[in-house]
């Protein structure tokens, strides 16, 4: 978590850095700060607790002129939210400025040896361990800079995305990287570095992505220098990113999360182009097909993923059992990367991410692969760490997603899952071709389909207005659909801070039925599917206990509307891509709650977007 900007060049860097920080709050946003060098050498830094508009507050009136300079925006680790354990951190002298994105695991032990020299700190935070650190070799070794990057870092044992700065020296930024993503943006004559690329898009498009290990030296007016922690050389590649950034604002909408919601008919079409051909409703996956032989082979799938991620990892199991009869295991990456799992050489594991940066489902991708396994990812940022880190993978190709909780990446998973599915269901011959062109047309459809029940916004935001003093609430799916109660569940919880949980409907009679009263609201997701009428006996129990009930059925729906107190009405299509069209009320339910409530939609107490630490 925690963004970091940087910038040389011949613009005033506080402004760019400003304008890079607001757009990766995102990824933290309990203290923001920064460093500039003015003209003269003299390096100066402004940070305060708060957020990015905060922070401008506090620049007003002060001088943070110059043009190199670096910016943080953070997600506290090590150290509550404060001034003091806002970055940039300043070494002992002053001398140098060091913004960290990650977690320096050993800092207690590095902090305790640098004590013994004398050194003191004004923070909890183990970033400016590591800052002092560089300036404690910088000067015991005499070194450069760059030099004293490297030496320190090879005692450090974590993960860090870091960029120094050095008073006096106008013209340099040294960054290094390891298991926190890095961009740095070339323009003409000057340099950016960002977290996320997508954040410093208005400044160029042309990119370097440095890799774990790597340090480099970013200098005005010089070649990019980037080599190993070893001291070795590295190539420097400029990738191109193509984003417009209009994808990065608001677009009219109040809240990210509401225009990442109603963009899903487009952002599934971006999703599906040139993958399901209309006409002959062909599904080409480059990703699949160029390892075609893999998937054929392949003794089991497992998915590892977190939070939503995760969801539309349990709906990718049906897809798959179902359509290529390969067994499939569905692992929060946090758990399988500690728990010694048994991985066979020809197991095929998928990483399923949005940012493509999650700490422990890039951790579970560098463990698979160590294991000899085939390991694809279903990532939607280009260029992020995962697909880098992965053998093959398919880009979801929804846009940037801004709103803390996910939306447009779960209906952009679960899509290319189900592509998926057809494809190696085709390939293996497990499916008939009745079967394959049903649900590949209504791949096609799908968009279509996701605008009909973006629909349900205004009758959702009056059942949410009725609901918003609810202090829980469980969430019924079967089969299909308890992936998407979980990921109702989930989106609830986390913009509205109500406690909700998502539960196979059955599951009720085994324990959870005992909450209900007239005090819990029940959503239940009876579109039709195998477990229809079970799902319908599920909600007569909770009836018949007095719980109140709203339902998302399909048009045209009456036995349910019989039982339930509401009924939200969604347009239907093949059982396997119901999830993606039951979602679409869900998402509205919980954001039209949390803005009722009050809270910070986008930027909810205690989250992050991208979760790059463990
Ligand atoms: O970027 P990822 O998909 O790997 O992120 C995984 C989770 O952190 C993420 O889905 C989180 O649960 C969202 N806030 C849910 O809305």
């Amino acid at each position: 978590m925690c963004g970091i900007v940087g910038y040389v060049g011949g613009r005033e860097a506080a402004n760019v850095i400003i304008s890079g920080l607001h757009r990766l709050e995102y990824r933290g946003y309990d203290s923001a700060g920064l460093a500039v060098i003015h003209p003269d050498g003299v390096l100066d830094v402004f940070k305060c607790k708060g957020k990015v508009d905060d922070l401008e507050r506090f620049l007003q009136g002060k001088n943070a002129g110059g043009t190199i300079g670096i910016g943080h925006t953070r997600w506290a680790t090590h150290g509550e939210p404060s001034d003091a354990n806002a970055h940039p951190h300043l070494s002992r002298s002053g001398d140098l400025a060091l913004i960290h994105n990650g977690i320096i695991e050993n800092y207690r032990v590095l902090r305790d040896a640098l004590r013994t020299q004398g050194f003191t700190f004004r923070s909890s935070t183990d970033s400016e361990v590591l800052v002092n650190l560089i300036e404690y070799v910088r000067d015991e070794h005499r070194c450069s800079l760059e030099e004293a990057v490297r030496e320190a870092l090879s005692q450090v044992v974590g993960a860090y995305a870091i960029a120094v700065i050095e008073r006096g020296d106008t013209s340099r930024i040294i960054a290094a990287r390891k298991s926190s993503p890095m961009a740095i943006g070339v323009g003409d004559g000057e340099y950016f570095l960002s977290s996320d690329a997508a954040s410093i898009i208005g400044f160029t498009q042309d990119f370097v992505y440095l890799n774990d290990g790597e340090i480099a030296v970013i200098e005005r007016g010089k070649p990019l220098h980037i080599m190993t922690l070893d001291g070795a050389e590295s190539p420097v590649a400029i990738q191109k990113l193509r984003l417009s950034i209009s994808q990065l604002e608001k677009g009219g909408f109040d809240h990210f999360m509401l225009k990442e919601i109603h963009e899903q008919p487009e952002t599934l079409e971006d999703c599906i182009r040139g993958r399901v051909i209309p006409g002959t409703r062909e599904v080409i996956l480059s990703g699949v097909l160029d390892n075609k032989e893999r998937f054929l082979a392949a003794r089991r799938i497992i998915f590892v993923a977190c939070g939503t991620s995760w969801h539309a990892s349990l709906i990718g199991e049906h897809l798959i059992e179902s359509m290529c009869r390969i067994p499939v295991e569905v692992e929060y990456a946090s758990e399988f990367r500690y728990r010694d799992p048994v991985i066979y050489p020809d197991d095929i594991v998928i990483a399923v991410s949005q940012s493509g940066e999650t700490a422990d489902t890039l951790a579970a991708v560098g463990m698979a692969r160590k294991a000899g396994a085939f390991v694809y990812g279903i990532c939607n940022v280009v260029g992020s760490s995962i697909p880098r880190a992965t053998h093959s993978g398919t880009y979801i190709h929804v846009g940037p997603e801004i709103g803390v909780a996910s939306t447009k990446a779960f209906t952009g998973q679960v899509t290319v899952m189900a592509m998926m599915a057809l494809l190696i269901g085709r390939l293996k011959g497990t499916i008939d071709e009745g079967y394959y062109h049903r649900v590949a047309q209504a791949i096609l459809e799908l968009p279509a389909t996701i605008r009909e029940a973006l629909k349900t916004a205004p009758e959702v935001a009056s059942l949410a207005r009725m609901f918003t003093y609810a202090h829980n609430f469980i969430y019924l799916g079967r089969g299909y659909n308890y992936p998407t109660a979980l990921e109702g569940a989930l989106k609830l919880k986390e913009i509205s801070y109500i406690h909700a949980e998502g539960l196979p409907a059955a599951e009720m009679k085994h324990g959870p039925i005992a909450l209900i009263d007239a005090e819990m609201p029940t959503v239940a997701i009876a579109t039709p599917d195998s477990t229809y009428e079970k799902t319908l006996s599920n909600i007569e129990e909770i009836k018949a206990r007095g719980g109140k009930i709203i339902a998302v059925v399909c048009k045209g729906d009456d036995l349910v509307r019989r039982s339930a107190d509401y009924c939200i009405e969604v347009p239907s299509t093949v059982e396997c891509l119901m999830p993606v069209v039951s979602i679409v009320p869900l998402q509205f339910l919980s954001y039209y709650i949390a803005t009722y409530k009050g809270r910070n939609v986008d930027q909810p107490r205690n989250l992050a977007k991208s979760v790059t630490v463990e």
